[in-house]
């Protein structure tokens, strides 16, 4: 070890003096901004300053990235450099005279220093010790297999740390424990050493294994898998869960690739440690693998925090494990997906080669055209759908067909929505296309019949029947009655992607579309009036929209206002539904299994509550401004 070991007051000292913005604005371009200063973010690929700068409470935050402290947590992550580094460079630029520790005094630091440093540097100095180790005699097949089997470059060894760990029961047991005094418990905590079930003693997990380590994102070392070199059980053996390894939080690589991954806009998530090395090595660096365990909804945010239109390639083996992986893996992250939070595509390579044995015969180019041709989630489920299924017979035909429908039907976006129920119609009528229109339209009522928002109305209260009743049809009339508001009222529909909800209402306004594409507005009522006598039953409903009294005459007066409340009201009936079916959801979700999930209906929820509040708000201001306005005046 030759951390120094420092003197508590010099590091104070040291603290005090380095000011926050001092110390960033020499590695970033600082612009003043209110209090606070502003820049890109040197920890992401970032576009726009995202990363601030506090002086007051001398502290850096990225707003992108997440990253953030203090001004010595900077320059360690910066440089990735440890503690002591900092703080002599800094002592150095402020002379600040250091004072080390003599050895009673340090063995109290020793102490004081978190259990979470120590294990940091327990498994710096073990990967180091594994590395070694590659490289002596007792590595040798090890090395041979790497550079022969796996056909990997001295470059690539390094760049990964790859290493041995020697065949004995306790070769790094002595090295840490005996030679470099590190208590064993300590050891244990960091997943290196397993106790003997007799109670006597230690011995090391990792035995003639090849070593890969696992780095967190600033590129610490928190755990390794062992790859066994002959044929014993397991094939990987993994560091266990630690007070630093998390599993379901880490992405092997992600330290590597996330610069790639915000440079390409695009992250590949595969599933083993040599799939990931040989990626890299080929030069398609925004890869990363999950370990072993099935993808979770906080290693898919993860990557998205990189790719800023939120693009994942899920790279599984096409064997069954590696199927059932990517629907475990999407399972998870469906509720972003269907919400087009992120842009997932799923990539089986032919053959059920992983992207390694692929990448042994193909060159990056050919991979990379793979990548490009990769399926939306949605179309590779719809072909898993029917893959093993022999639409000629009624009962496959009748199990695809309701698959299909629960894909859909989750889909909230209306336009992708008929795209893949026309898709799916093709599909299912093998082109023939005398049953495809029936089928289309049989697609079209069930997806329907079992979605939840838009048109449905499972969620609708009698109060929200009322709200809507008079909102609609205020803006109904106001879009007769007042041609100058027309393209107000059609533009904020679309912006804040409201629609008639009420079944004569939107027929009233599927009338209206349809006049005004062929003719001139001026003519809209006119024609609207013909229409009566095609489609009397419906137009009884709505005509009294036509007519103003009183009141309606003040609504279409005061419009501007109007309009707003109306759609104010409209979006709560909403957003108050929306609400209820993640409420729904969450009540079904089993938290334990998947708190991911969980967590995110919760916010899901919580935000729907925050928008209904500012609605809420919304409309009672345009209330007491539209008593302000009395009726001589606005007349
Ligand atoms: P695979 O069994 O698909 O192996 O495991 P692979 O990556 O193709 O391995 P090679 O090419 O034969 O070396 C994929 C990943 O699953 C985890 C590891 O992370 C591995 O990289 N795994 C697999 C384990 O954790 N334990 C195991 O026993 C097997
Ligand atoms: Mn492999």
């Amino acid at each position: 070890m030759n951390v120094p070991r420092l003197h508590p007051d010099t590091i104070e000292q040291v603290k005090q003096r380095a000011d926050i913005v001092d110390v960033v604005s020499e590695h970033v371009v600082l612009k003043k901004q209110g209090k606070d200063f502003v820049g890109l973010c040197p920890f992401h690929d970032d576009k726009s300053p995202s990363f601030s700068v506090s002086p007051s409470k001398q502290f850096y935050y990225c707003f992108s990235c997440g990253a953030g402290g203090n001004a010595v947590k900077f320059l360690m992550e910066l440089g990735k450099r440890n503690f002591g580094d900092v703080i002599l460079e800094l002592a150095k630029k402020y002379q600040i005279s250091v004072q080390t520790l003599q050895v009673e005094e340090r063995q109290e630091l020793q102490r004081q220093l978190s259990v979470r440093e120590q294990l940091y540097e327990i498994l710096a100095i073990a990967a180091k010790f594994y590395e070694h180790a590659l490289h002596q005699s007792g590595g040798r097949a090890a090395l041979t297999y790497l550079r022969d089997d796996r056909k990997l470059s001295a470059a690539t060894i390094g760049q990964f740390g790859l290493g041995y760990a020697p065949g004995g029961w306790e070769t790094l047991h002595n090295y840490l424990v005996e030679q470099k005094k590190y208590p064993v418990a300590l050891v244990e905590q960091a997943g290196l050493v397993v106790p003997r079930k007799t109670g006597d003693g230690y011995y090391d997990r990792f035995r003639d294994r090849l070593i890969i380590p696992i780095h967190d994102l600033q590129g610490r070392v928190i755990g390794f898998g062992g790859r066994t070199l002959s044929n014993e059980q397991p094939k990987y053996l993994n560091s266990p869960e630690t007070e630093l390894f998390d599993k379901g939080k880490t992405l092997f690589g992600l330290d590597k690739a996330r610069a790639a991954i915000a440079k390409r806009d695009q992250a590949v998530v595969v599933e083993g440690y040599f799939d990931v090395i040989a990626l890299h090595t080929a030069g398609i660096t925004n890869a990363v693998a999950s370990l072993g365990t099935a993808l979770s909804m906080a290693q898919v945010r993860q990557l998205l925090r990189y790719s800023e239109s939120k693009r994942v390639v899920f790279n599984f083996d096409a064997d069954r494990a590696g199927v059932q992986a990517a629907e475990r893996a999407i399972g998870e992250v469906a509720a972003l997906a269907y919400q087009g939070e992120v842009r997932l595509h799923v990539l089986n390579i032919p053959d059920g080669k992983d992207p390694d044995d692929f990448l042994q015969s193909h060159s990056a180019n050919d991979y990379q055209a793979l990548l490009d041709d990769a399926p939306l989630w949605i179309d590779w489920q719809i072909q898993q759908v029917l893959l093993h299924k022999d639409l000629k017979q009624a009962d496959h035909f009748e199990q695809a067909a309701v698959e299909i429908v629960s894909l859909l039907g989750n889909l909230p976006n209306p336009n992708l929505r008929t795209h893949y129920i026309q898709h799916a119609a093709e599909l299912l009528s093998q082109n023939n296309s005398r049953l495809m229109p029936q089928i289309e339209e049989n697609l079209r009522l069930q997806v329907r019949g079992q979605r939840w928002h838009g048109r449905s109305q499972k969620w609708q209260t009698p109060g929200d029947r009322t709200l809507l009743e008079e909102c609609e049809s205020q803006l109904l009339r106001i879009y007769l009655q007042s041609p100058e508001h027309r393209s107000l009222i059609t533009e904020a529909l679309e912006a804040q992607d409201l629609d008639f909800s009420l079944s004569h209402h939107r027929f009233l306004w599927r009338q209206i579309q349809e006049i005004q594409t062929d003719h001139q507005p001026q003519n809209l009522m006119e024609r609207l009036r013909d229409r009566c006598t095609e489609f009397p039953r419906e137009m009884n409903q709505v005509y009294a929209l036509f007519e103003l009294d009183e009141k309606t005459q003040l609504d279409v007066l005061r419009s501007p206002l109007v309009i707003r409340s109306a759609l104010a009201g409209m979006e709560q009936v909403m957003c108050d539904k929306r609400r209820r079916h993640f409420l729904d959801l969450w009540k079904v979700t089993d938290c334990v299994a998947t708190p991911e999930l969980g967590q995110y209906y919760v916010q899901k929820m919580q935000a729907e509550e925050q928008r209904l509040r500012e609605l809420d708000r919304q409309r009672r201001t345009n209330f007491v401004d539209l008593v302000k306005v009395p009726l001589e005046q606005s007349i």
